[in-house]
């Protein structure tokens, strides 16, 4: 696979990433029994996993420029939108908190979308 269809299928699984998250959240607000099915909750794992491989396949495919400092804050932010969406899915005990873990996840998630799109840490606000 080339460069651009990784880069096109990394896009791809961010934009389902958040869809997904922002779906979930909502039905774990709102107490859905919808969150207990098993496709709901196996798909966001195949979703991140392959935004993740291929964020790291594009940065090993770049080479030096794949190692800066945008790169790497990235994936540890990819980590802790991760770690934020799943107190609001499931660690979460009151309705409250998972709502309010679901808004700075996806603060989180546009941050990261900000760095992407201007190569820097500083996100939106260079
Ligand atoms: C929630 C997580 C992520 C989101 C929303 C995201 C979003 C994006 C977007 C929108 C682009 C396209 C930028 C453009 O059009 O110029 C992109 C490119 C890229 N991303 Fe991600 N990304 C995420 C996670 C990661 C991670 C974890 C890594 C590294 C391990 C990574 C590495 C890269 C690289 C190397 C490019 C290619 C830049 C280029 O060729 O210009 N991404 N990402």
């Amino acid at each position: 696979m080339n460069y651009l269809a990784i880069k096109h299928l990394h896009t791809t699984a961010a934009t389902l990433s958040i869809l997904f998250f922002i779906i979930r959240a909502y039905w774990s607000v709102t107490g859905s029994g919808l969150l207990q099915r098993r496709v709901v909750k196996i798909t966001p794992h195949i979703v991140d996993t392959v935004l993740l491989v291929c964020g790291v396949t594009l940065s090993v495919m770049l080479g030096a420029a794949g190692m800066q400092p945008w790169v790497l804050t990235k994936m540890v932010l990819l980590v802790v939108y991760i770690g934020v969406g799943t107190i609001a899915i499931k660690r979460g005990k009151t309705a409250k908190t998972r709502g309010v873990a679901a808004i700075i996840a996806i603060a989180i998630f546009f941050y990261i979308v900000g760095i992407a799109l201007n190569k820097s840490p500083a996100s939106w606000f260079v």
